[in-house]
């Protein structure tokens, strides 16, 4: 498949880099070798049951639940006796319980009434008094609650909220932060009900947007108390009514744990430091704005970084001249050596629960949105990314 897909694939890769990084004749064997390493090292095994996969990777074997095996039909024969009331309608709130009204489930909202979620919630069709409620009174009317609201927010909330989560139903949550870290958030949860977990591994936008396309994102799958003996299937059977495409398992820790240290490190904290680091050094060093502009952010995101995600780092190196590839090669070790001790500490911080203490205490200040906003204008109003939007601007899907 990956032989057959190869040329057009390159073609993409040629088109898609600059020419400061692209080789610009490949040799046919080194393209062979690179579509053959585009290949992922796993196998797939198909099971017996449609849309259940195993998949091996080094020294694990994983099983992964696919939404194929739950057609809208088998949801809705799943939930039929439930309502989900999913509470607060943040990122995941707008794209989960969008997601969820598509498939045509019995779906409610729970935000407060002078919140700007609930002017988001009835722009988005939702109806006061059908489908849109306080968090309170849909909290009672669900049976699957579907807990949305800030990390923070989930704290502050749990002594009210708590008595409404009765015996029979379900808690889920879109992180293990609450439960996990309960000597911090007080978040303990009823003994007599199953609590699920389904993180989608991106923004709620992207759930929505995925679904739309007829894919479905990626998502964790956990279970934290089975009581019923049935907490697993609903884990999964809420993972595909949400809008994921391909679910993975694992426990609240782990997926709680990973989470912080993924987001604060190479998903935005960590690779905006390093945006910001290479290109201040840039312009230290006599380079025009644009110019440490698109050697740093745009060549990344417009040109390397989609190679990385369609076939793998080595697909991208091989798109690339042997200069870059080179230096590239020699430098990732250098880099990885120095910032391995600062991942090690961020992991600590995480485990002890120091980070957690502090997304509490700063999301749970009242100012808390107006807060963020003037440090994402102080983000906005960087060099680095004044000169990004100079630079999107002249994009041809912008200049109109
Ligand atoms: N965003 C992501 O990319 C992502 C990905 C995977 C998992 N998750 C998890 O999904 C959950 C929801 O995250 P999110 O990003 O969608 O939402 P969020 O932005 O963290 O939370 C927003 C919601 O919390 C409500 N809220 C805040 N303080 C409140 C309070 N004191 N009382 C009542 N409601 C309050 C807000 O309502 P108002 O508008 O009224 O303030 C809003 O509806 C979290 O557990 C998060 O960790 C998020």
């Amino acid at each position: 498949m990956a032989s057959r897909g190869l040329p057009r694939a390159l073609r993409c890769a040629r088109v898609a880099a600059p020419r400061s990084v692209l080789s610009s004749a490949l040799p046919r064997p080194a393209l062979a070798k690179a579509a053959a390493a585009a290949v992922p090292r796993m196998t797939i095994n198909q099971q017996p049951i449609r849309g259940l996969k195993q998949i091996t990777f080094a020294d694990s074997t994983e099983t992964v639940y696919e939404r194929e095996d739950w057609p809208r039909e088998k949801l809705q024969e799943f939930f039929k006796n439930d309502t989900l009331a999913l509470i607060g309608y943040g990122s995941q709130g707008h794209g989960q319980g969008l997601n969820l009204r598509d498939q045509g489930l019995n779906v409610i909202v729970g935000v407060r009434k002078d919140g700007a979620s609930w002017k988001e919630a009835v722009q988005d069709g939702w109806v006061p008094g059908k489908n849109l409620f306080d968090v309170d009174t849909a909290v009672e009317k669900g049976t699957v609650v579907m807990n949305l609201l800030s990390d923070a927010a989930q704290s502050e909330t749990w002594p009210a909220l708590k008595p409404k989560i009765t015996k029979g139903k379900t808690l889920y949550f879109s992180h293990g932060f609450s439960p996990v870290f309960k000597d911090l958030t007080k978040v303990d949860v009823p003994e007599d009900v199953d609590v699920i977990l389904v993180a989608p591994k991106g923004s709620g936008r992207t759930v929505r947007t995925l679904f739309r396309e007829g894919r479905g994102i990626n998502s964790s799958i956990a279970v934290f108390q089975d009581v019923t003996g049935q907490a697993k299937e609903k884990a999964i059977a809420m993972g595909v009514a949400v809008g994921s495409g391909y679910l993975y398992e694992t426990t609240f820790q782990k997926e709680v744990y990973s989470d912080l240290y993924g987001e604060r490190g190479c998903l935005m904290g960590g690779i905006h430091g390093m945006f910001l680091a290479q290109y201040e050094v840039l312009r230290e060093r006599g380079h025009s704005p644009s110019e440490a502009f698109n050697e740093t952010v745009e060549e990344a995101t417009q040109s390397l970084y989609p190679l990385i995600g369609g076939n793998g780092m080595d697909w991208m190196y091989a798109a690339c001249s042997t200069t870059a590839r080179r230096g590239a090669i020699d430098w990732s070790s250098r880099f990885r050596d120095n910032l391995k001790p600062l991942f090690n500490e961020l992991y600590d911080r995480v485990q002890d629960g120091t980070e957690t203490q502090r997304s509490l205490d700063y999301n749970s200040q009242k100012d808390y949105r107006e807060k963020y906003e003037k440090e994402m204008q102080e983000i906005r109003d960087l060099e680095i990314w004044r000169a990004g939007k100079a630079v999107r601007s002249l994009r041809p899907e912008n200049q109109k």
